[in-house]
């Protein structure tokens, strides 16, 4: 991450970009890690994703669209299944996070893949509702869910919300009563963990908004007052540390005080709770820098760090649960964008950056505004061989800051009508899209064995306009009338 008190605008720049970032051999190389599992580059330079070439996607379909790997998300998924399914002695259910990327063709994928699905508003309850997802499978996530949000997930009989506050606990009380049913709740813990990760993204320190504090003492007073209340059936303790995280060490000291809990629990209030939930977060490679474990090495280790600590305590280890966003939905995805303008500038010092402008930007991937997230990219319609120059991928909004890949090597002889390929942009990228500017969302075209099918259709003007009620404008000025 650049460090500048006054932003990355006014950091030291150099040519040869950041140390992690070497001038590539041949600029037109694919690193296959980053991309989704079927990604090829043909001889003639033409990215392919699920034997879809990008150029004729981009005929079809327009510019720019996300390209979704339907492959490489289903296997992602189940690898998270079969991996943490697997261990004998210990179950872990998996809840793919939806908050990532959700529409019903993926709530369907991660039915049929046999995962659960954490949803963490209305809205994406009722993206799985129409797409027939099994309520007992889902859990409900936030922070300030409405009354209105709690009644629909008590009626649908949700297989758990996630209690994340006093308040939340006496509505749920409420709307139980009201209308005589019980809601299975598992209660949202602050563990104390300071996770590596950007500020924005971690969950699980003492000063930010989720979660019960466990070192207060208001995690197990939340816990006495679920326990009591007959309208609850407690299933257990709830932790997510934050997003993006390669290191199992804040894990493991979450998971240690999560268990603590738990048993003083078991032993204050005489409660064996069944379940426990130890979150999502895991990262992935968007760049070179970045090296994950896969979904067998996290499998191991968090079975492990729970196993152990569960021995040392002498309790027996409860039915565990993961919520993975990222990790199954990010790598499955790139977005491919049109180059539009290319203008080179010098900068203080005599050193040169290329801008690159593609169709696209912030309103379809914040990340790197908004968290100084790291892209890579290459050139996706022809084989160049000209000498690649540093490059910065930016958008077409009206804001500096609008960035899509901050650093990357690229072709000097980029042109109008070229297109670039990002990889990565599977999880936070479609889903925190925006009209920023007054941009339409790119579709979500889902690309498998060489057929495409658009899973979520472009924006519109007229969907721009579906909510602007405005003026009567067949009405004539006031003046006029
Ligand atoms: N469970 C809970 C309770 C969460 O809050 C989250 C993410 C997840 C699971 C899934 O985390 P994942 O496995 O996807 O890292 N917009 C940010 C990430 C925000 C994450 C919010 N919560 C970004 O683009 O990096």
């Amino acid at each position: 991450m650049r460090a500048h008190e006054a932003g990355w605008a006014h950091a030291a720049v150099s040519v040869r970009g950041p140390g992690w970032l070497p001038q590539p051999e041949d600029a037109n190389a694919l690193v296959p890690r980053l991309w989704p599992a079927t990604t090829r580059k043909g001889a003639d330079g033409v990215l392919s994703v699920g034997g879809v070439r990008v150029t004729d996607l981009v005929r079809e379909h327009g510019s720019p669209a996300y390209v979704l790997d339907e492959a490489d998300f289903r296997t992602r998924a189940r690898a998270f299944r079969d991996a943490f399914g697997t261990p004998p002695d210990v179950h872990w259910d998996v809840f793919y996070a939806g908050k990532a990327f959700l529409c019903t063709t993926i709530a369907r994928w991660v039915a049929e893949e046999g995962l659960s699905l954490d949803v963490c508003t209305g809205g994406e309850l009722t993206v799985a509702e129409r797409a027939g997802f099994p309520m007992e499978r889902i859990g409900f996530h936030g922070n300030n869910k409405s009354v209105g949000e709690l009644e629909r997930a008590v009626e649908l009989g949700v297989g758990r919300i996630i209690v994340d506050s006093f308040h939340e606990l006496e509505r749920l009380s409420r709307i139980t009563r009201s209308l005589g049913r019980t809601a299975r709740v598992m209660i949202r813990v602050t563990a104390g963990v300071e996770a590596h990760t950007h500020e924005y993204i971690a969950t699980a320190h003492e000063d930010q908004k989720f979660g019960l504090s466990i070192s207060t003492g208001d995690a197990l007073d939340a816990v006495r007052q679920a326990h009591a209340d007959p309208g609850l059936e407690l299933l257990g303790l709830h932790s997510h540390i934050g997003s993006q995280i390669f290191d199992s060490a804040g894990f493991e000291v979450a998971a240690r005080r999560v268990l603590a809990l738990h048993q003083q629990i078991a032993e204050e209030i005489g409660l064996e709770l069944p379940e426990m939930d130890l979150g999502g977060g895991f990262g992935i490679a968007y760049t070179t820098q970045d090296d994950p474990s896969d979904a067998g090495q996290l499998a191991t280790e968090m079975t492990r760090i729970v196993s152990d600590e569960c021995d040392s305590r002498g309790i027996a280890v409860p039915r565990l649960s993961i919520e993975p966003g990222r990790a199954i939905a990010g790598p499955a995805m790139c977005t491919v964008y049109e180059v539009g303008t290319v203008k080179t500038v010098e900068l203080d010092g005599g050193a040169v950056r290329t801008y690159v402008s593609v169709d696209g930007g912030m309103s379809d991937n914040l990340r790197t505004a908004l968290y100084d997230a790291e892209y890579s990219c290459t050139l996706a319609s022809r084989r160049s061989e000209a000498p690649a120059l540093l490059s910065r991928v930016v958008g077409k909004h009206c804001e500096a800051g609008d960035i899509v890949v901050m650093d990357e090597f690229l072709p000097g002889d980029l042109a109008p009508g070229d297109l670039l390929a990002v990889p990565g942009t599977g999880a936070y990228c479609w889903s925190m899209a925006s009209n920023y500017n007054h941009l339409l969302r790119p579709p979500v075209v889902a690309v498998r064995d060489g057929e495409t099918r658009v899973v979520v259709r472009r924006e519109t003007e007229a969907d721009l306009l579906a909510t602007d009620i405005g003026p009567d404008l067949n009405a004539g000025s006031a003046a006029e009338r």
